[in-house]
């Protein structure tokens, strides 16, 4: 299996990438970054919300590894939405990045002016200063809302996905579409004894694997992007290995078993879910 894919611009994107969500501390997040490059990842994922990029940026420039050869994402938090709030904050983010151009521009939530945000992102696209927009948090019908109207499809839409909320209409109707969905909290983050479930676990043995690595080949080998976060240094690696193992179609029906259907990080669409996002801000 290739470890990377396509995008529907012809970007090529890596299919493991690292994420950094929850790791506030700039040396922590600096030497998490910096491991995960030296372990092979070829994707980071931040966003501006996180409070990290500079940390990003100081390992990717501390790794030594050609610009060129890293896949960077980041994402439009909230408090910046709306077209000329966003031109400035893709310009801050690049700034704390130390960086001039991005690979993957997402907008973070599908709340506040997401059009004027587009303008915005479809303005740097054309500047060169982004090379790939997509979006977070979207549920289908705000996609296809979106590509609609504006002349920029999204390439991607990062979303809630693991074993236990796969989600497969929205999946399918993302890779009909040649959007690629990519997973956040693959898994799970760590809820629901997630690393040690024994259907997964039986899986992992088959393959002398462990429950990590089989969930992340589960989503590579659907073509959805993977994304985990770790801060240690030996899960970071193990995370990395996935690559010389498949699934078999009878494994991957005993994966799809384990969906119960519901996020497991609240409602999107409760009122007070999206007071609460949109009344977070950050400041760094
Ligand atoms: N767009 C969005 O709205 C959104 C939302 C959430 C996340 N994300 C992105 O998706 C990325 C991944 O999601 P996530 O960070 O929320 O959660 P996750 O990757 O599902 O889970 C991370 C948790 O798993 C633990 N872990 C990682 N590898 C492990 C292993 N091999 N064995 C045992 N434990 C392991 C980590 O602990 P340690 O760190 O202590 O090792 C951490 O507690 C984020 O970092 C972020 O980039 C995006």
């Amino acid at each position: 299996m290739k470890n990377e894919l396509t995008l529907n611009n012809g970007l090529k994107m890596p299919l493991l990438g690292f994420g950094v969500f929850q790791i506030p501390d700039f040396e922590d997040c600096k030497q998490a970054v910096l491991t995960a490059l030296q372990q092979g990842y070829r994707l980071i994922d931040t966003a501006a919300a996180y409070g990290n990029e500079r940390a990003v940026g100081a390992a990717i420039r501390e790794s030594g590894i050609p610009r060129d050869e890293i896949f960077v994402t980041t994402k439009l938090w909230i408090q910046d939405a709306g077209e000329e709030a966003t031109k400035a904050a893709i310009q801050a983010s690049l700034d704390r990045l130390g960086l001039d151009y991005l690979d993957l521009y997402l907008i973070h939530q599908p709340l506040g002016d997401v059009y004027g945000t587009w303008r915005a992102m479809e303005a740097a696209y054309h500047d060169g200063r982004l090379k790939a927009l997509g979006v977070a948090n979207f549920e289908n019908d705000r996609v296809q809302d979106l590509m609609m109207h504006n002349e920029i499809k999204p390439a991607v839409d990062q979303i809630e996905l693991h074993p236990f909320y796969q989600q497969p209409q929205r999946v399918q109707w993302l890779l009909d579409h040649d959007i690629v969905p990519e997973a956040w909290g693959p898994f799970a983050e760590g809820q629901r004894g997630i690393f040690t479930n024994s259907e997964i676990q039986n899986i992992a043995i088959a393959h002398g694997k462990t429950n990590g690595q089989v969930i992340l080949k589960w989503l590579n080998q659907r073509q959805i992007v993977v994304i985990p976060k770790s801060v240690h240094a030996a899960r970071i690696q193990e995370n990395a290995q996935i690559n010389d193992f498949e699934l078999t179609a009878t494994e991957m029906q005993r994966m799809a078993a384990l969906d119960e259907k519901q996020s497991l990080f609240g409602n999107a669409h409760d009122p007070e879910a999206v007071k609460q996002l949109g009344s977070f801000k950050f400041n760094y």
